[in-house]
């Protein structure tokens, strides 16, 4: 399946996306997105021989026209999957409507809590002992799309922000390849009632990583 993948930063999932693609994950990534110059991804995307574009936002007036200009530019690689890899943007309504149903994203949080920015920092002060990450449907509310899996990863006593993100990235790098694999291979989906199916069954909750089936997995 044809993918576009956006970014904002260091691009570690979406080293994860390459290295699967490399090893069996059904994706060709067309192309790879970012809204900052300088993100390292655009660096692991060029070394990996994929096509990179950036549309800094900067150059925009608009929330509106620079959604318009970064639609434009995904539908001319013809993805069957566009995926948020930290990608740091509030999307317009008109560009989630016209991705909804095959856009992802991944968060650093155990969705629904913890939405927004600085996920690890706000778990810590929460005094909270589990964290985790989520991989959900885009839709127009924030960080609030139908969720489809999670990880959980254990706060550990003298954790700080950045120690803490390191365990929950390496968990990202497993349920994001997981979660675009599927869809590639055409079992899960999205249905009429904006519920998410795995193999046809509705998934009421988020599946969790560690309880996954060989079924699932395979
Ligand atoms: C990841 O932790 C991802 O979950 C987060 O940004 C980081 C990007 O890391 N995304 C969000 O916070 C989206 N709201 P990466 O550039 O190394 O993949």
């Amino acid at each position: 399946m044809p993918v576009v993948v956006l970014i904002s930063g260091s691009g570690s999932n979406l080293q994860a996306l390459i290295d699967g693609a490399r090893t069996g994950l059904p994706i060709e990534i067309r192309a790879v997105v970012s809204n900052e110059p300088d993100a390292f991804g655009l660096e692991r995307a060029r070394r990996a021989g994929i096509a990179t574009r950036v549309l800094n936002h900067r150059d925009f007036t608009s929330r509106e026209d620079y959604d318009i200009a970064l639609a434009t530019l995904i539908d001319q690689y013809e993805p069957g999957m566009v995926i948020l890899a930290g990608f740091m943007r509030i999307l317009t309504p008109a560009f989630v409507a016209r991705f909804q149903g095959r856009m992802f994203n991944i968060h650093p949080s155990l969705l629904p809590e913890f939405r927004g920015l600085h996920t690890h920092e706000r778990v810590l002060e929460s005094g909270k002992t589990v964290h985790g990450a989520s991989v959900h449907f885009v839709t127009e509310e924030l960080d609030g799309g139908p969720l489809v899996l999670q990880a959980r990863v254990p706060v550990k006593p003298g954790d700080d922000p950045n120690r803490l993100a390191a365990r929950v990235l390496i968990q990202e790098h497993r349920i994001y390849p997981q979660v675009v694999r599927w869809f590639a291979q055409g079992r899960l989906r999205l249905d009429a009632e904006g519920r998410p199916r795995l193999d046809g069954q509705v998934l009421d909750q988020p599946l969790q990583l560690d309880a996954l089936t060989p079924e699932q997995t395979h």
